[in-house]
């Protein structure tokens, strides 16, 4: 809590008068159907959308996404890894949401600052206090007026991305062993966030999760 206490606050001026809402959680939650839905939602309502996602969203962004998925690279170590996500992040950040948020658009962000937390802080064991001051550098405080959690169990989460139910092998039950620490730190941060978490059940129906989403949302348009 105290780290998170120390974090700067972000003026109105300073962050514009747009909504900036991200969406979080494990592979396999359901993000991208969900957030896709929200944003036509919106848009249907009247106040234009930015749809953006992290790590990605500028040239930039895209070329550090690649350094960090594809298999060509191969495996970089925790500290590498985090800080070409900060860089990207930055750069997202600068070049296109604040600018988006200064116009007064809807910035909706498939992931952002607190996947680092819960996947190199948790999952890869950097710690979380770690990665959300690092996260406050690159950042400058400026975070979500929203996050939507989409929680789900690892073994779910996995079974969705693989769609190999029953399959068991030592890369599996790592695999598992790590999803669960990332979810297990999502949910430790929402905790510490309170009101600006809002924590779905990711296993539920897609149209239920959509009306509990625009249900938290519509209230910040
Ligand atoms: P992606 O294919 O976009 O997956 P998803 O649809 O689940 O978002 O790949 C993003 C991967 O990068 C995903 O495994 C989570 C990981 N990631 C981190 O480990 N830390 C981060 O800060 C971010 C933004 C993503």
């Amino acid at each position: 809590m105290g780290a998170e206490a120390k974090q700067p606050a972000t003026t109105d001026a300073a962050r514009g008068r747009g909504c900036f809402i991200a969406f979080e959680g494990i592979e396999g939650c359901g993000k991208s159907t969900q957030i896709h839905r929200l944003a036509e939602r919106i848009r249907t309502a009247g106040r234009r959308v930015l749809l953006t996602r992290e790590p990605g969203g500028t040239p930039v962004g895209e070329g550090i996404r690649r350094l960090l998925l594809e298999p060509e690279y191969g495996t970089l170590d925790g500290l590498t890894e985090l800080f070409l996500l900060l860089a990207s992040r930055r750069s997202h950040l600068e070049e296109r949401i604040r600018p988006a948020l200064e116009r007064g658009e809807v910035v909706l962000c498939d992931r952002y600052a607190d996947s680092s937390v819960a996947y190199q802080g948790g999952g890869r064991r950097l710690g979380l206090e770690r990665v959300e001051e690092l996260n406050r550098l690159a950042t400058g405080g400026l975070m979500p007026d929203l996050t939507i959690l989409l929680d789900l169990s690892a073994v779910e989460g996995l079974r969705r991305i693989t769609a190999r139910p029953g399959a068991e092998d030592r890369l599996e039950s790592e695999a598992r062993a790590f999803h669960e620490r990332v979810r297990g730190a999502y949910l430790e941060i929402a905790r510490r966030r309170g009101g600006r978490y809002r924590v779905l059940d990711g296993a539920g129906a897609v149209a239920g999760l959509a009306r509990e989403i625009w249900e938290a949302v519509s209230r910040l348009l």
